[in-house]
């Protein structure tokens, strides 16, 4: 490996690589993009010629085979990701995943095995977790300005239209749990600390039997309640709220801020609020340079693999909950 930047190869030519994932490794300090791979050649080289990306490959185990790479950015249906994963992983790859990184934690605990047993690096991609207004968020709470946690509440929400899409496929991994809802069950432990000990859904199946939407209930413990929502089917909503014995942080656009100053509402009630800004920066990007810093001075990655199986057990929990009428179920 060249010093002081990891070669990147992408599998497939997602929507989430061209449109955010790609563009930031190209732009980070410590990464080059070396190549993508498609099950279809012809679409690999269009893609590559569109981004700008040196090489392209017509099989994904041709990326795998190539030398010249160091680490895989896995963007496929969430179907794929152990099947891929293990495969990098055996091909002596590093890899960054996108969430949520396996179906189910035994799925996970099989991909952080290879990883263990091949000696590379494996990480999750949720990319919310590297904006600096998610340490913000983190440190007010540790502060003490809300006082002692007693409620979460999330929302990631938005509406689908094209019945073709990955989201919809009960059997690539769809679901709106699946796509958005993991993203505030991550959040929820996260500023939780601790993991949900019960669960509790409600879901409207759609017409291909995947979750179109989701009313979920983590409780922790304490008697700390995360209540959310997840949609494919409403407009689009993103928000969570944490709620205090001395007040409340409202934080609006909470996973995908863009590139505009990212907000948080610190409110007192009849005393007030003050609005804390946390400037605009492509998390996209901070995310691919703390891995590839992990890899290139062989450090742990800051969200190893079990950190995924614990937010893929609470998932599990929902489900089971939500294909049982909302019956309370033990995470
Ligand atoms: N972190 C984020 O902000 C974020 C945002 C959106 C999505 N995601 C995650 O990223 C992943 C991809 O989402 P996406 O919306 O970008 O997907 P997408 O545009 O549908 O792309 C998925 C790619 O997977 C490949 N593929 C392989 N087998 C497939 C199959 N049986 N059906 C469909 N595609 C197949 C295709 O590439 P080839 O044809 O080139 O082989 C396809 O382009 C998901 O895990 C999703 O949860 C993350």
């Amino acid at each position: 490996m060249p010093d002081h930047k990891i070669r990147w190869g992408v599998i497939s030519t997602a929507n989430i690589g061209r449109a955010a994932v790609l563009p930031a490794i190209q732009a980070s300090r410590n990464g080059e993009l070396v190549a993508v791979a498609s099950r279809d050649g012809a679409k690999a080289a269009e893609f590559a010629a569109q981004l700008g990306i040196p090489r392209s490959c017509g099989a994904y185990e041709e990326l795998l085979a190539a030398a010249d790479i160091d680490a895989v950015y896995i963007p496929l249906p969430n179907s794929l990701h152990r099947e891929w994963t293990v495969k990098s992983a055996e091909a002596g790859k590093h890899i960054l995943c996108e969430k949520p990184l396996a179906l189910n934690p035994a799925e996970c605990a099989e991909m952080a095995d290879a990883a263990r047993a091949h000696n590379v690096k494996l990480m999750e991609a949720f990319m919310y977790r590297f904006h600096p207004r998610t340490a913000k968020v983190l440190e007010l709470m540790a502060s003490g300005v809300i006082g002692e946690l007693r409620l979460i509440r999330a929302g990631f929400t938005f509406r689908l239209t094209n019945p073709a899409n990955i989201r919809l496929q009960a059997d690539l991994g769809g679901g709106s749990l699946m796509d958005v809802g993991c993203y505030c069950v991550n959040l929820s432990r996260t500023v939780a600390g601790r993991e949900p000990l019960r669960a509790q859904a409600l879901a409207s199946w759609g017409a291909t039997g995947v979750d179109e939407q989701m009313v979920g209930l983590l409780e922790f413990s304490g008697g700390l309640p995360a209540q959310f929502d997840c949609a494919l089917t409403l407009e689009r909503r993103e928000f969570y709220e944490l709620a205090g014995t001395a007040g409340s942080l409202f934080v609006p656009g909470s996973f995908l801020p863009g590139a505009a100053d990212a907000l948080i509402y610190e409110r007192h009630g009849r005393a007030g609020e003050t609005v804390h800004r946390v400037p605009g920066v492509d998390q996209y990007r901070l995310m691919v340079e703390a891995f590839a810093d992990c890899v290139l001075a062989d450090l742990p990655v800051p969200y190893p693999p079990d950190e995924a199986a614990a937010n893929l057990a609470a998932m599990a929990a929902l489900y089971r909950s939500a294909h049982n009428n909302g019956q309370p179920v033990n995470v």
